[in-house]
């Protein structure tokens, strides 16, 4: 399973890029607009810190022609980038456009099955269901990965499901367990994912055991 991260930070995709763990970045109208810089500027340094990874950015333009206009010279910023394009009717046929076209569409405010499947017909790369937007109106966002999940495999479709808007180590965990391609996560949900107490105190107490030898060179 690929991971993302889900946030426009330069400084926090500069630390985790160094782990070789992050496949990259998706990035959003809400993470650009907090950065307080020139977008296009961060989405290029973005893309220079991981050259390997993914980077993922939204359109902003609401009218379908704009949409498409505007998609084509943000995938024009870098080879790496992926547009990323609301689940809405009005952009079903610029979906369509930009796929004949090859650019690389990450389809997002993806909440069902049904959605998903018109999306995969139209061969987008990846889509984005919402699991923690379906929580916050009380159903079990966590289900929808399972049920997407098994729609791409009984139809063989080509199309990767890409778990977002993960809140919690546990949405993470259902992302594995369903399945997902891939998964994007917020930097405080990576930090969660990444410890864990019993690992602390397991080498917390391997190293006090091991100084008592006093040991000085080893081996
Ligand atoms: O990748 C989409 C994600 O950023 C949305 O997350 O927590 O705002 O629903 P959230």
């Amino acid at each position: 399973m690929k991971i993302f991260l889900d946030t426009a930070d330069k400084l926090a995709i500069a630390q985790w890029a160094v782990t070789g763990l992050i496949d990259g970045v998706t990035t959003n109208p809400t993470h650009l607009a907090k950065e307080k810089k020139s977008p296009k500027e961060l989405v290029q340094e973005i893309c220079t810190l991981l050259p390997q990874g993914e980077i993922s950015v939204e359109v902003t333009e609401k009218e379908p022609d704009k949409v498409y206009a505007q998609a084509l010279k943000i995938a024009a910023l870098h080879q790496n980038i992926l547009v990323k394009i609301p689940c809405h009717k009005d952009y079903y046929g610029v979906i369509e456009k930009l796929v004949n076209d090859g650019i690389k569409i990450n389809v997002t405010l993806v909440f069902t099955v049904v959605q998903a499947l018109f999306m995969c017909k139209l061969g987008v790369v990846y889509i984005s269901p919402f699991v923690g937007r379906w929580d916050d109106i009380d159903a079990h966002g966590g289900d929808v990965l399972f049920e997407i999940r098994e729609m791409i495999d009984q139809y063989n479709f080509d199309t990767q499901l890409l778990a977002a808007s993960l809140r919690s180590v546990q949405h993470v965990h259902q992302a594995i367990l369903a399945g997902a391609d891939a998964a994007t996560l917020p930097i405080a949900v990576l930090e969660q994912c990444a410890a864990h107490v019993l690992t602390d105190r397991g080498i917390a107490q391997f190293d006090a055991d091991w100084q008592k030898l006093d040991i000085k060179q080893f081996p």
